[in-house]
């Protein structure tokens, strides 16, 4: 393939290997194609590479940038807050004042606890269900990514046969991670009937993206999750919601308020400060006080940073107006709808499952997805021709197939991305005499 398109990044990135492992600064990023891009910036919908392409973006710092790059109203309240103090290591009002705007979102909910990542806050999270039980394991579903720490980095990616055993996702894992995680298929009430048949007394707590967005963009099914609350509460087990992904993205009360059913505890990360990093747990007073002096550990350096509170201050109060959240989800239905039909015009079979502001590719697939197996089985090595086509007409996608919009992507964007789309489409089926794309009618 010639690359000679982004020599600049590809020059940077030699030179940043010497320095940073696989010349990257996440494992996920090493992804990238044809290989990881450098940028020098970005505004709204759009981010500048160093060979001097303007990209419309649907990366979007992976999915944390829900407003736009560089919305007014943040840049504003950050370059405010900068100057103000980098950390107080103690107290200030920003931290009840974030809370303040988030709790009503999340009626069941009366506390918050601060992190930084995703990651962090999953742990938060476990920790506490473990405390509130006594009990050690906890349920979580194939294809679920819930961050790279040991005790989660289970069975995210498995192949296809194997999903059904449950497996660990990197070397050096622990491999005691397995016996405290009873993995069950996504979707599947048959399944939740026997686990917690089998192992209800041991369950501390069910961890659950509420729409499976990191394999799919899989919605749950109709009743899904109120069995999940219905089996928790039975066996007195912690319900956790991980809306590091749809907190925000399916709205401001993310899946809890879409879908109507209350977990115990909700994580939020990503787009809370529209790409400051800051991390949450939210959830019932009765669990959350464990840490307030009783007996739970919550700790961190930058927690409760004050330049990321006031980043968040300023996203949350952008997306409590309602024409943000509508805009972003419109944007997203357009984009949708114009790649199906023109997946369809050129005869190839897709779904592009879309829950929000978060929408997937899956190339190859004629029926809604309806858990990890399907996610799996789709056309990965069309998408990645696709993907560089797309690049070379400065759309910016993420390999896997995910698709992020923001509230900054205007109808025009849309239009471009999918003109992009459409050529691409023909360029790939011209050069390969027609795609061929594999597992139709599955
Ligand atoms: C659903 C979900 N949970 C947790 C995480 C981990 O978050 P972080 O990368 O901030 O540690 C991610 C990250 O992509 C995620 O998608």
């Amino acid at each position: 393939m010639d690359t000679s398109r982004w020599a600049t990044s590809y020059t940077l990135w030699q030179r940043s290997k010497r320095s940073l492992v696989g010349g990257v600064s996440t494992s996920m990023r090493a992804a990238a194609l044809p290989h990881p891009l450098f940028f020098e910036r970005a505004s709204g919908a759009y981010q500048w590479d160093v060979d001097g392409h303007c990209l419309t973006d649907y990366v979007l710092g992976w999915g944390a940038i829900i407003l736009g790059h560089c919305h007014p109203a943040v840049v504003s309240a950050v370059t405010d807050q900068v100057a103000r103090g980098e950390t107080f290591g103690a107290q200030h009002a920003l931290e009840y004042q974030v809370a303040e705007r988030i709790l009503p979102w999340f009626p069941f909910a009366e506390r918050v606890l601060y992190s930084n990542t995703g990651t962090e806050a999953v742990q938060m999270a476990l920790r506490l269900a473990r405390a509130a039980t006594g009990r050690r394991k906890f349920v979580k579903f194939v294809g679920h990514y819930h961050g790279w720490a040991d005790s989660v980095l289970v069975s995210y990616r498995p192949p296809p046969s194997e999903a059904n055993v449950p497996r660990l996702e990197s070397l050096g894992q622990v491999p005691s991670a397995l016996s405290d995680v009873l993995v069950c298929p996504w979707n599947d009430p048959e399944a939740i009937r026997q686990v917690f048949a089998e192992h209800g007394e041991d369950i501390a707590a069910v961890l659950t993206e509420p729409v499976l967005c990191n394999s799919g963009v899989v919605p749950p099914i109709a009743g899904y999750l109120q069995m999940l609350r219905d089996f928790a509460t039975k066996s007195g087990s912690v319900l956790i919601f991980d809306e590091v992904i749809t907190g925000f993205r399916t709205g401001v009360s993310g899946a809890t308020g879409r879908y109507g059913v209350a977990p115990d505890l909700v994580v939020l990360g990503k787009a809370v400060a529209n790409g400051y990093p800051v991390s949450l747990v939210v959830g019932r007073t009765d669990i959350m006080e464990l840490a307030n002096g009783r007996g739970v550990v919550h700790a961190g350096t930058f927690n409760g940073n004050p330049i990321v509170l006031r980043a968040a201050l300023a996203t949350l109060e952008v997306l409590d107006r309602p024409e943000t959240l509508s805009t972003l989800f419109n944007a997203t239905d357009a984009l949708a709808s114009g790649l199906i039909t023109i997946f369809k015009h050129y005869g190839i079979p897709a779904q592009i499952p879309h829950v929000g502001g978060v929408a997937q590719i899956l190339l190859g697939r004629a029926n809604p997805p309806r858990d990890y197996q399907d996610f799996a089985r789709a056309d990965q090595a069309t998408y990645n021709l696709l993907l560089v086509e797309c690049l070379k007409r400065n759309v910016y996608l993420l390999p896997g197939g995910r698709l992020y919009v923001s509230a900054a992507h205007s109808s025009e964007d849309i239009t471009r991305t999918l003109d992009a789309f459409d050529q691409s489409m023909h360029v790939l089926q011209q050069g390969k005499g027609g795609i061929s794309v594999g597992h139709a009618g599955a």
